[in-house]
């Protein structure tokens, strides 16, 4: 088979289509014919070296894929083969053959495509853990979407605007009539201006009761400042640091020394509170991401989820995909077909 390999850290040329063996479906595995696989921002940081959960390179990266099950391991139904389905990975979706255990399998609900059913897994379900699982989000409170353009920000709004939330989104400008037009209330240029005191002004200096942070660094001090009185700080990624060589070294480093030291007495005595959210490190808890998951299945057959595809790029061209993202060029998600 044909994967994606990414042979070393570096720029975009370290990402190269190989022939790899072929997998065989161990016990409780199901084989499946990759039709689409998610790209995401964790596998632009591991090529950057910058991403501790990721395997030693050569790796095949990847976390999800949608495509149609070949045949079954030991102990599986074979009813699974021929059934269109998206499947949740540790690593190996960016190929055109992936074996994976069935837990982590499910029906594609017929109304997605192939290629929107690949964006649903890390984006949705790390926003529905960030809004509605640790973040509580409720109707007449109001959120702070940080790069709300992006694939979990997107997602992010969908859940937050089926909940009944106002919301506000940090982005470059140029994503700010999309996010309009996907029902976000308020857009940030966050590039070109400081966005806390604009959002302080949107919200009459009271801030706003969630903030999901995937920036990082000092960025986190200031979505804390933003929280009003019973204000949650979801913080789960450092998009501040993403750059190749010694600059994203440097950038990690820097985002590292700004980040916020958080004093219990003062969460007490100001009625905020804190968390971080790693989706990567809940392959031990699968009942809860099963549950999240059937919720979300819920959201597409009611329509209020609605994963949107940006660009689809072939294997081949892998190193554009992975500048695409770089370059701060998607709105939403970007998928990769064999
Ligand atoms: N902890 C978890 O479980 C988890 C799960 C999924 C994702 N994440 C994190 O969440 C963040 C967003 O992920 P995503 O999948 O939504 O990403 P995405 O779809 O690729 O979108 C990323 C967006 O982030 C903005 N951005 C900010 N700084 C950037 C930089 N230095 N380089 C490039 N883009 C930058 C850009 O929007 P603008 O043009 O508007 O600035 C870009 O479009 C990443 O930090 C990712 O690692 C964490």
């Amino acid at each position: 088979m044909r994967a994606i390999v990414t042979t070393a850290n570096g720029d975009v040329r370290a990402m190269k289509v190989q022939e790899r063996p072929d997998p065989v479906p161990g016990k409780g595995e199901v084989l499946v014919r990759v039709k689409a696989a998610g790209l995401n921002f964790a596998d632009i940081l591991a090529r950057q070296g910058l991403y501790p959960d990721g395997p030693p390179k050569p790796c095949v990266m990847g976390y999800e894929v949608s495509g149609i099950v070949e045949s079954v391991g030991d102990g599986v139904d074979p009813n699974w083969i021929g059934k269109p389905v998206i499947a949740m990975t540790r690593f190996n979706g960016q190929a055109e053959l992936l074996a994976v255990l069935s837990a982590q399998v499910f029906e594609k609900p017929d109304s997605l495509t192939f290629e929107e059913a690949a964006a649903i897994p890390v984006n949705y379900l790390t926003a529905w853990a960030l809004l509605v699982t640790m973040g509580g989000l409720k109707k007449d409170e109001a959120v702070l979407i940080h790069n709300a353009g992006g694939g979990v920000g997107l997602a992010a709004l969908d859940i937050a605007k089926h909940i009944g939330a106002t919301t506000f989104g940090t982005a470059s400008a140029s994503k700010h009539s999309f996010l309009k037009q996907r029902g976000l209330d308020y857009a940030i240029d966050y590039r070109n201006q400081d966005w806390l005191p604009v959002l302080m002004d949107l919200t009459s200096g009271r801030g706003v009761e969630l903030v999901i942070d995937p920036l990082g660094g000092n960025n986190w001090k200031k979505s804390y400042r933003a929280l009003r009185a019973t204000g949650r700080l979801g913080m789960f990624g450092m998009s501040v640091a993403s750059a190749s060589g010694i600059r994203g070294k440097l950038g990690a480093l820097k985002a590292v020394a700004q980040m916020p030291r958080f004093n219990p007495l003062a969460l007490i005595n100001r009625n905020r509170s804190v968390f971080g959210l790693n989706l990567g490190h809940m392959w031990g808890e699968g009942e809860k991401v099963a549950a999240w998951t059937q919720e979300i299945m819920r959201g597409v057959a009611e329509g209020w989820i609605r994963p949107h595809v940006d660009r689809t790029f072939p294997f081949d061209q892998i190193a554009e995909a992975h500048r695409y993202i770089e370059d701060r060029k998607n709105i939403g998600k970007v998928v990769l077909v064999p």
